[in-house]
């Protein structure tokens, strides 16, 4: 039986070598400067057979393997949203791809509206759980009893030990709070951001949840963070769009990118 997952990771250790990957870790909207630090070997998506083609503008669709603050790292540039192409499972391969590599946990990065009063454009929040408000699920169709995934602990609580106190040894705040996935690719109206609040969410955005969920089933471990980019839908006059989320993102990236670079060299 063919295996695409264990295909792509031959094709990817004939250029990148052997070793394993420690992390890997997607890269949200305009977040993808962290790739461009790495020493190391970079693959476009498209030379990947059957990658998303990641076509969002502030992705940059690459897997970078190399070397970062002392972690074997794979960095995805980009990812494939439910919204492109309908498709929960769009992460399913490179995330296979990544276990297939020998890596065994992950971080995710995203860009979110943020529902609470002290977390602002700017600012960073690192998720405690979620909501699946979008009712989907990438493991439809999987057909296999492994599908019947424990979410309870999905975003592991040791990892997020690790990265509040990489935050708190560098004096940058980073909340914890639930996320949200909403479909997209419209923002939420006004009233639905009410209705998400009253759930007790505390930030929103259109990625990450299914990705968590396949890692979960993969059995990597997780956790994510959000650059908050606009306070959600009717909690300020801010515009919402998607360039204003490119606009905003890199504030909260610096900030992500200094907690990521300590929390990777903590863990020698
Ligand atoms: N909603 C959904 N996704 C987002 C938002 C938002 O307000 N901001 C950035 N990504």
């Amino acid at each position: 039986m063919t295996n695409p997952a264990k295909d792509l990771a031959d094709q990817i250790r004939s250029v990148a070598g052997d070793a394993p990957p420690a992390f890997g870790l997607i890269l949200g909207s305009g977040l993808g400067h962290l790739a461009d630090t790495v020493a190391g070997v970079a693959i476009d998506y498209a030379d990947l057979h059957g990658f998303p083609h990641a076509g969002v503008s502030g992705h940059n669709p690459k897997l970078v393997i190399g070397d970062l603050e002392g972690q074997r790292v794979a960095i995805f540039g980009g990812r494939a949203h439910y919204y492109e192409n309908g498709r929960g499972d769009a992460m399913r391969l490179p995330l296979e791809v990544l276990k297939e590599l020998g890596a065994t946990r992950l971080i995710l990065t995203n860009a979110a509206g943020s529902m609470r009063p002290d977390i602002d454009p700017g600012d960073l929040m690192l998720l405690s759980d979620h909501i699946n408000f979008s009712g989907l699920n990438p493991l439809i169709g999987e057909p296999t009893d492994k599908r019947f995934v424990p979410m309870t602990d999905a975003h592991d609580p040791q990892m997020r030990d690790q990265l509040k106190a990489a935050a708190r040894d560098l004096g940058i705040p980073l909340p914890e709070g639930v996320y949200a996935w909403y479909s997209g690719p419209s923002f939420e109206t006004p009233a639905e951001i009410r209705a998400i609040r009253t759930l007790g969410a505390d930030a929103v955005g259109m990625s990450t949840v299914p990705e968590v969920i396949l890692a979960r089933f993969l059995g990597l471990r997780v956790a994510a963070i959000s650059t908050v980019t606009n306070k959600a839908a009717g909690m300020s006059d801010e515009n919402i769009s998607h360039e204003h989320t490119k606009a905003m993102a890199p504030i909260g990236a610096e900030k992500l990118e200094k907690i990521l670079r300590r929390f990777l060299r903590d863990q020698q």
